[in-house]
């Protein structure tokens, strides 16, 4: 992923909206009024938002979407694409390592149901995101890690593989030479795919899958797979997810924070500055020297962005056009 070589910054707001209705079926509405709902729900526009220059994946989500399928199915088969692109050196295959060589992989996705399911510190599996769909949909739990992560995966039929490329160990030795013994504060080193969609239906889900901090200490998790943090989706509302220094996400408990604002009226590009703000505000704290990203999706189909450094962009398809919009951001200094 080339994440400088930027289109020229869009409105991501002046795209043209989806239609969604504002009303939700309860079980006892009247069929008259659930036929009112299914006509509305005929002009509903697919959409798509993700963190990054993921333009494949987007289109990949599109078309899913496009062709009738569902946010949740969107959601998953657009993660994979990153998962499988041995070059993005931040998610899935090709990750780079924990600090002892290992690839370790999180992964969440939540559908509009509210259902959720996640896994963390996954070795040898490509795919995390369909593991945490397995996760989610054929499991009483929401959450598996590690060693037990890997064997339910194993149980569903993914296949185990080696993660570290020759590319990314070289990358791993080369920082053991002269790195202190410390994850690496750094952008360059986070490209978490997070995405939002909104389906013909109206229904909005999300995902969000990583390899985490580079050289992180074996064992950390950021806030990728965790609820409310990498992502948080309500369908009455809408979604947010993040990407960069999990840790900072994860104390200000970000996209959970954002949904919530939203529920509250405020905008989605008004609720991801808020969250951004909620991080830098804080007394003493150094935010010159680590990035957070969010971006964020209402039910009406509006979308916003926000991080903290200029160094962050994002992927909208939005009336048949898949756009590459770089971020507007708080550090202008
Ligand atoms: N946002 C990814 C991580 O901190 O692990």
């Amino acid at each position: 992923m080339k994440r400088r070589n930027f289109i020229k910054k869009a409105s991501a707001t002046g795209l043209g909206l989806v239609t969604v209705s504002s009303t939700f079926i309860s079980c006892d509405e009247t069929s008259e009024k659930k036929e009112a709902i299914v006509s509305t729900a005929k002009s509903i526009k697919p959409l798509v938002i993700a963190t990054w220059e993921t333009t494949l994946a987007v289109d990949t989500a599109a078309a899913v979407l496009e062709k009738g399928g569902s946010a949740l199915e969107a959601v998953e088969q657009g993660c994979r694409i990153e998962e499988a692109n041995e070059k993005g050196q931040s998610v899935g295959k090709g990750g780079l390592p924990d600090r002892d060589g290992d690839v370790t992989l999180d992964a969440c996705i939540m559908n509009e149901k509210g259902d959720y399911g996640a896994v963390l510190g996954v070795k040898n599996i490509m795919h995390v995101i369909s593991v945490a769909r397995k996760v989610m949909e054929d499991t009483p739990h929401v959450m598996l890690v590690g060693d037990g992560a890997e064997k339910f995966a194993v149980s569903k039929g993914f296949e185990p593989e080696n993660l570290l490329t020759a590319a990314s160990k070289k990358a791993w030795e080369a920082w053991k030479v002269t790195a202190e013994y410390k994850p690496i504060i750094n952008i360059e080193n986070h490209d978490t795919i997070g995405m939002l969609a909104i389906d013909k239906k109206g229904n909005i889900s999300g995902a969000c899958t990583t390899s985490g901090l580079a050289y992180k200490m074996a064992g950390r998790v950021g806030d990728s797979p965790i609820i409310g943090g990498g992502l948080f989706v309500d369908n009455e509302i809408g979604g947010a997810s993040a990407t960069g220094l999990g840790e900072e996400v994860l104390k200000t408990v970000g996209s959970f924070l954002i949904v919530e604002l939203m529920r509250q009226g405020k905008s989605p590009q008004e609720a991801c500055e808020m969250a951004i703000g909620r991080i830098v505000n804080k007394p003493g704290k150094d935010f010159k020297n680590f990035q957070v990203g969010y971006i964020a999706v209402n039910k009406q189909g509006e979308t916003g962005a926000y991080s903290i450094h200029e160094w962050f962009s994002y992927n909208v398809y939005k009336n048949k056009e898949n756009k590459h919009i770089q971020s507007d951001f708080f550090n202008k200094a």
